[in-house]
């Protein structure tokens, strides 16, 4: 499908943001694991929480929806159901990887297919740590899904140095660490994203200034109410808006501010950007509270190497609020870019040349400037989320306007986004 943009003058009023995905899909993995009834509000709406529950689901758990609250019906350790069919992880990393920490220590084997995006996707980052935890995997020879995991009584607690910063490979790693009577240590030298850790309350020491997570089955999770913030990756999309139309104040309602998050917002407010939080509270261990973006000049700036992993879902959104703002925009330490829905470093490189722009692509990033040549616009999704959104949001701030290739994708994430912009459009 694609999908027309027309050029907005101006933003404001109120936008409350859907559920975190990060929080959403350990909120279903946790309520599933625990016995007994557990309670989510404010899940995310998106097809990759949607993955999730279909998985857990395929192995006997209920979930029931009341309005914005979901209770689930979760088993109890080790007392999942073997699923009778492939589970479908759609396009969703976080469902396949951390999903994976969970399976190898269940009594009955099982297989995660997914699409051809997460078919492409590497594995092997969770493979080799699990595999030293004693567990049996078969991917592909890319070590790319389809993976068959043997379910195994013998998988035992390592220490474990992550070789990159990843959430999801720290968490998969943490997750199979759950169901072991011995400690499990993971050692994150460059911090990811901490919901796991912070959700499962785990404890944390720090060696040298490195911090490193200590789990066994004593933190294995018990049946609780969960609520989710709403989704600064998500919200992101919408702070270019305000900043760089005239006129504008939007307020985005009850946003995660969890810290390893907030990157985001740094940049941006480095950039020239008029942003302040009120209404701040802690809620499950997670931050969040309101943002109020006001119409700012926007300046680029050298954008640090250690705040990458902070902002990877987010740079495509910088890049192109960078394109409007003054001076050269670029970014390098990203080579993790290539790795995700899709290669995010060619994706946006393609549809910046595709304006006329001077884009130089490194294997690590990428930088531009240039005038916009092309005023008529069309750019592919790459049926990658967040590069519909990211162009869906450039289009929307060019002069003419433009369109997006394949914009159905941006259901993975937030299958709302178009009629939020009608309400924030002024
Ligand atoms: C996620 C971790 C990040 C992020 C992804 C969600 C998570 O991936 O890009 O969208 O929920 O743990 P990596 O762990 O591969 O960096």
């Amino acid at each position: 499908m694609e999908q027309t943009f027309n050029k907005i003058n101006r933003v404001g009023g109120t936008l409350s943001i859907p559920g975190d995905k990060s929080i959403s899909h350990r909120s279903v993995m946790f309520s599933s694991m625990a016995e007994g009834e557990s309670v989510i509000h404010n899940l995310g709406n998106g097809e990759d929480v949607k993955s999730t529950m279909c998985c857990f689901n395929a192995m006997g758990i209920e979930f029931e929806q009341k309005h914005n609250v979901f209770i689930v019906k979760g088993k109890g350790y080790q007392k999942l159901l073997k699923p009778d069919s492939p589970l479908d992880a759609g396009n969703s990393g976080t469902t396949t990887r951390l999903m994976t920490g969970i399976l190898i220590n269940q009594v009955f084997d099982s297989v995660i297919t997914g699409d051809e995006s997460l078919s492409m996707r590497p594995m092997k980052r969770i493979i080799d740590p699990l595999t030293l935890m004693g567990g049996k995997i078969e991917s592909t020879l890319a070590d790319t899904l389809p993976m068959k995991i043997y379910g195994s009584q013998e998988i035992i607690p390592i220490e474990y140095k992550l070789p990159l910063a990843s959430a999801q490979v720290k968490s998969a790693i943490l997750l199979a660490g759950l169901h072991l009577e011995g400690e499990t240590r993971v050692i994150e030298k460059t911090p990811s994203r901490d919901h796991t850790e912070r959700m499962l309350g785990l404890n944390i020491t720090y060696e040298n200034g490195t911090k490193v997570i200590h789990v066994s089955k004593k933190d294995y999770p018990l049946a609780k109410e969960y609520f989710v913030p709403g989704d600064i990756s998500t919200a992101a999309f919408f702070i270019p808006l305000a900043l760089l139309t005239k006129n504008s104040e939007l307020r985005l309602v009850n946003v995660s501010l969890n810290e390893s998050r907030t990157g985001i917002i740094k940049i941006f407010k480095l950039m020239g950007g008029n942003i302040e939080t009120e209404n701040i509270k802690v809620n499950s261990g997670e931050v969040s509270g309101d943002l109020v973006i006001k119409s700012s000049n926007l300046h680029n700036i050298e954008i640090p190497a250690n705040i990458i992993p902070n902002i990877i879902d987010e740079i495509p959104v910088l890049a192109v609020t960078g394109l409007l703002a003054e001076g050269k925009f670029s970014v390098r330490h990203a080579t993790e870019l290539r790795g995700k829905e899709s290669d995010r470093i060619k994706s946006v490189c393609f549809n910046l040349k595709h304006l006329g722009l001077n884009v130089t692509e490194f294997e690590d990033g990428f930088e531009f400037d240039g005038d916009v040549i092309n005023h008529y616009p069309v750019f592919e999704s790459f049926n990658d989320h967040r590069i519909a959104m990211s162009f869906g949001i450039l289009s929307l701030l060019l002069f003419n306007g433009g369109k997006v290739n394949n914009f159905n994708s941006v259901s993975i994430s937030n299958p709302d986004f178009i009629s939020q912009l009608k309400i924030i459009s002024r």
